[in-house]
Parts: C-alpha cells; sequence; structure tokens
C-alpha cells in the first residue's frame, strides 16, 4: 500500500482529520508514517503499522520516501518544506490544509463533491499539488454548488459570519474566556432577579472594553464581532474578502469569472461559519426548481424550509456543529427583483471547512 506521510495531525484540523481518517477507515488502504516538528523519535500514534517513530517533518530524504505527504502543519512549513522537496526532486503528491500554495498554477483547490472534474483533469495532466480551500468558500460551494453546476448564479453578494475556530484554538480559548469574563463581571446581578437590566448591561460593557482578553483576536470578541478578518488589501478588502472570488472560480474552473464579494465578519460561535447570500441568477427561476437544484448538488445538502420554527432549529450552530451536513436555509427571492434570491448557508468549518477535504482527496488517490 502507499506510503502516506502526515505532518501536523497533532494540531486542532489535524486532529479533526485524523478523527475523520480512523471513522471511515482510511488508515486500512495506507501505511502511514507519522512525522513530527518537535517529537522526532517519539513514539508515532496507534494508527501506525511498521512506522511506529516519528520522523522528523523537516528532513526532507524522510519526507521524499513518502507517495503522499498530508500537512495540516500551516502556511509557514508548507513555504519552507515544500520547494526542498520539490527541489530534491519528489514526485509524489502533496495535499496541504493551508493556503500558501492555493492561488499556484500548478495547484488545485479541492473539494470533489463540487469540482471532481477540475481535480480529475488535473491529476490525468500530472496535478500532484492538492490544497484544500478557505473555510468559508468550502463551505458555500457544499450548500450552493447545484447552482454553480447548473450555470445559474450571475454573482454572489457573500457576508460572512465566521466562528473563532477559523483563527484557531488559541482564539477559541479566547472567545470562552471573554465569555466568562461578562458573565462574572454580572454574576451576582444575574443572579438576583429584582437587579437593574442596564446596570447590568454597563458593567459587561465595561468588561468587554477592559477586561474580556484580545490577546489573539486583537479586539474583544465575547458579547460582539469584529467586522475584519485577515490582513488589509490596498483597494480595502480584507485578506479573506478577496479569497471569496479568487477561490470559488478557481474551485469551479470557471472561464468567466463569476463576481463573488461581501463582507467577512468574525462572531461568537466555536466552529460553525455562516453565510447570509444574495444571489443574482441568471433566469427567473421558480422557487421550487431553486430548491430541487441546490439540494441535488450533494449528498451532505442540508436543506431547511424557510420557516421560522424549522429555521431557528435545524439552521443554527447549535444544529450543525460536528457533523458534515451543511445547513441551506432562508432562500426566498428578494424584493430587488425575481431573479434575487437570498439563502443562509452554514457549516462545520474544521470538517467540510478544512479536514474533509483532505482525506477525500487522499481516497481519489488511492482509487
Ligand atoms: N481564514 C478562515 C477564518 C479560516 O479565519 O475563519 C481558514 O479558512
Amino acid at each position: 500500500s502507499k506510503l502516506v506521510g502526515l505532518v501536523g495531525w497533532r494540531g486542532m484540523v489535524g486532529s479533526v482529520l485524523m478523527d475523520r481518517m480512523i471513522a471511515e477507515g482510511d488508515f486500512d488502504l495506507i501505511e502511514p508514517i507519522f512525522f513530527s516538528t518537535s517529537n522526532a523519535g517519539g513514539p508515532a500514534p496507534a494508527q501506525a503499522k511498521a512506522h511506529k517513530t516519528l520522523r522528523d517533518a523537516h528532513d526532507i530524504a524522510s519526507l521524499a520516501e513518502c507517495d503522499i505527504v498530508i500537512t495540516c502543519q500551516g502556511g509557514d512549513y508548507t513555504k519552507e518544506v515544500f520547494p526542498k522537496l520539490r527541489e530534491a526532486g519528489w514526485q509524489g503528491h502533496w495535499i496541504d490544509a493551508a493556503s500558501a500554495l492555493r492561488m499556484e498554477q500548478d495547484a488545485v483547490i479541492i473539494l470533489d463533491p463540487v469540482n471532481e472534474h477540475v481535480i480529475r483533469k488535473a491529476l490525468a495532466a500530472g496535478g500532484k499539488n492538492w490544497i484544500g480551500g478557505n473555510c468559508t468558500n468550502s463551505i458555500l460551494l457544499m450548500g450552493l454548488g447545484g447552482l454553480f453546476r447548473e450555470n445559474l448564479v450571475e454573482w454572489v453578494s457573500s457576508m460572512t459570519y465566521q466562528a473563532a475556530s477559523g483563527g484557531g484554538a488559541n482564539h477559541m480559548r479566547e472567545l470562552l474566556k471573554g465569555m466568562g469574563v461578562c458573565h462574572a463581571a454580572v454574576a451576582e446581578d444575574l443572579a438576583n432577579p429584582a437587579s437593574a437590566i442596564l446596570e447590568i448591561d454597563r458593567k459587561v460593557a465595561q468588561a468587554i472594553r477592559e477586561d474580556v482578553p484580545t490577546e489573539f483576536f486583537g479586539a474583544p470578541l465575547a458579547g460582539g464581532l469584529i467586522p475584519w478578518i485577515d490582513v488589509q488589501l490596498p483597494n480595502g478588502q480584507s485578506k479573506e474578502e478577496w479569497k471569496g472570488q479568487a477561490e470559488v472560480n478557481k474551485i469551479l474552473g470557471t472561464e468567466q469569472t463569476i463576481p463573488v464579494d461581501g463582507l467577512c465578519v468574525r462572531i461568537g460561535a466555536m466552529r460553525c461559519h455562516s453565510l447570509a447570500l444574495t444571489l443574482k441568477l441568471k433566469r427567473d427561476l421558480p422557487l421550487a426548481e431553486i430548491e430541487a437544484i441546490i439540494k441535488s448538488g450533494n449528498p451532505w445538502v442540508k436543506w431547511v424550509p424557510n420557516d421560522h420554527a424549522v429555521t431557528v432549529k435545524e439552521l443554527t450552530p447549535a444544529a450543525i456543529t460536528g457533523g458534515l451536513q451543511v445547513g441551506v436555509g432562508r432562500v426566498r427571492k428578494l424584493n430587488m427583483g425575481p431573479e434575487y434570491v437570498s439563502a443562509f448557508v452554514i457549516g462545520d468549518q474544521l470538517l467540510w471547512g478544512a479536514a474533509e477535504p483532505l482525506r477525500r482527496m487522499l481516497r481519489i488517490l488511492l482509487d
């Protein structure tokens, strides 16, 4: 069986990947070699077979033994190691969760339920670099892939509600600590039903301004939101916003660019990214037809009827978190005209947004 090197398997995305690979029996099909940046020589995890010792993730010769390398180690690692590995003549497949190589000409952004045709074509042409997409874009396309497949989308305005996990494990901790700080500031008042709500609010506002930790997000997130994600670009977009159009079109392999733009906002969800979308369709289609096309996108689409009671139960982080289903709801015609349609899409940022496309690419390579 193929020698598959795993790098960054202990971090947050890597751990989700490991869990999914175990659940799907992927380790039955491969000969894993586990790498480490900090503990080479230590014991590999229980999934190891012949290679029971951790190898050094910076040892190019060791990496070059692998037929396939999967990394969740992050962009800095990719930038350092990948060029050296290719320069050494390595011809294997590189599957990467980091964005570093995503927009390279010879890299494919992998999301096979949506772009298997693009992946297969690149594979047949000798492609070897397979990069996971930005989580928000992968979730958008998992939700509305059907509409794109039918070439119905003229443009998309994408307003996002992105969870703390997109920043990393430390960011999730910081969110929770901040929630605790807010609560602690008013715990006694809350316990007393006769306390004044505006007094509670004043104390919470002060706690948010002064005491909620901001080390990782750079601003208080608990009890609020942050309307900026990633660095600023000269045109006024954030880098996260820039990725929308660039990646969606690259994933789909479009010949004519579909405009995708909107504002990306960090909110206090743990690991579910959501998007409030305005789509301009190329035609005025009946809602029933739009629904059928969206549902036909892939088996993970969870259609939620545009009904209050069902929506608040099913189209929320509480309902979606930790699972592979991508919720799609709030679909209706907008006042702007019959081709203008709204949609709310929500998915687990660590699953389809990060780990799942990687292990599915591995399966494609093992076919
Ligand atoms: N950049 C994303 C975020 C996560 O910050 O939510 C990675 O795709």
